[in-house]
């Protein structure tokens, strides 16, 4: 069984334990070499360039992604020659484009935050002043980690983006949402095979840090009363978008206590690292057994409480094995994550995943071993 991986990222390389664990092939295709998940790259190449990908995927017999990138012309040069691309080409066209995501959002019944598509500063204005005055514009493509998501208090707040919207929108729209005034982030993960299984891991909370997820508990603390909403949510949508692999649906606890769907990735998600240690099936694992349309394993937590704190930035140059000797001899108890990349301001380099039956401690320790790699 050989399972195709499009690009070369952490998310990639976070598959390579469990394959080899199942005794699967895994092939990656990644963007250059020394990547993410070089240990696996078979290729090395442009994944927008059709010749290249359908290269690849010959050679494999399922397709996957460790990005929502690879343009819709691309994905149906793969249908046409009878590849396996999952999640399809519909599915992903919906996590391409948050303008996409949030009509389809809409029409399954998702409960979401109040959004329009405007086209220009007039559109925009109209949608503020019918929402208390503020609202967050989100460039409908190529946004991660808070990049292209800007609150706005003024009709002119968006100016730029409108300069240039052929760059990051499609229908020569952005994405303006209202502002929710939320008490907390939390994330739901679902895996479903292309026929209908689905297993849901507990519901998690995310906390973000300029728009970036810095920690993740899980199970979501205090949440007892929104885990069946949360799980039946994300399984509907899951169902209604066809999406195979691992689905992570962001959500907000809105002030009223109710869930909105913020946004959707159709494949292992940041907010899904700490099931590596802390449940029976790991994202990882369950993504390949999804694609392959495998029986999908138990997503049931191994332990009361997980904390997962990713590994941000620190000193330029340096990797995080630089720091083990002392991170590792203070928290031995505590997992670490490298992505085997050097460090920048701000890049995600790692992660870090503490378990136990409490969770301060869980989280102080996995905090205390983050730190190490921190400047
Ligand atoms: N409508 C909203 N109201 C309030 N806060 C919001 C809203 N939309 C987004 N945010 C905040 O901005 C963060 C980033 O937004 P979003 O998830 O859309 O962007 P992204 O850059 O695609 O995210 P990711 O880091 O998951 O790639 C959210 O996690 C949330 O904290
Ligand atoms: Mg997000």
């Amino acid at each position: 069984m050989r399972v195709g991986v499009i690009g070369g990222g952490q998310l990639a390389r976070m598959m390579v334990p469990p394959a080899i664990e199942l005794g699967i092939e895994l092939r990656v295709l990644a963007e250059i070499e020394g990547s993410s998940a070089a240990i696996a790259a078979t290729a090395v190449g442009d994944y927008r360039d059709a010749a290249t990908v359908l290269a690849f995927a010959r050679e494999v017999d399922v397709v996957t992604f460790d990005h929502e990138h690879v343009p819709q012309p691309v994905l149906a040069e793969l249908i046409a020659a009878g590849v396996p691309v999952r999640p399809g080409p519909e599915a992903l066209a919906v996590a391409q484009d948050k303008l996409h995501m949030r009509e389809r959002l809409t029409a399954l019944g998702a409960p979401v935050p109040a959004w329009a598509a405007v086209h220009d500063a007039s559109e925009l204005g109209a949608f503020l002043a019918a929402h208390g005055g503020a609202g967050v514009v989100k460039t409908p493509r190529g946004g991660y980690d808070g990049k292209g998501v800007r609150v706005v208090r003024a009709a002119d707040g968006a100016d730029d983006w409108f300069a240039s919207i052929d760059e990051h929108a499609s229908g020569g729209a952005l994405l303006v949402e209202e502002l929710v005034g939320f008490r907390r982030e939390l994330a739901q993960l679902v895996a479903r095979r292309p026929f209908g299984d689905v297993a849901a891991w507990p519901l998690v909370e995310t906390i973000q840090r300029d728009g970036v997820c810095a920690e993740v508990v899980a199970p979501a603390p205090g949440a007892d009363g929104l885990m069946d909403d949360a799980r039946e949510l994300a399984t509907s949508i899951a169902t209604g978008l066809d999406v195979t692999g691992v689905l992570a649906v962001e959500l907000f606890e809105a002030a009223d206590g109710g869930l909105l769907v913020n946004e959707l990735a159709m494949r292992p998600h940041n907010t899904g690292h700490w099931s590596i240690e802390g449940a029976v099936t790991s994202q990882f694992e369950q993504h390949l057994r999804a694609v392959l349309d495998l029986p999908l394993g138990d997503p049931s937590p191994r332990a009361a409480w997980s904390v997962m704190v990713n590994v941000l930035g620190g000193p330029a140059g340096e990797t995080m094995p630089d720091r083990y000797p002392g991170a590792l001899a203070h928290e031995p108890g505590v997992k670490f994550h490298s992505y085997g990349k050097e460090s920048r301001p701000g890049r995600k380099v790692g992660h870090v995943t503490a378990t136990g039956d409490d969770l301060d401690d869980a989280r102080s320790r996995a905090r205390a071993a983050a730190g190490f790699f921190q400047n």
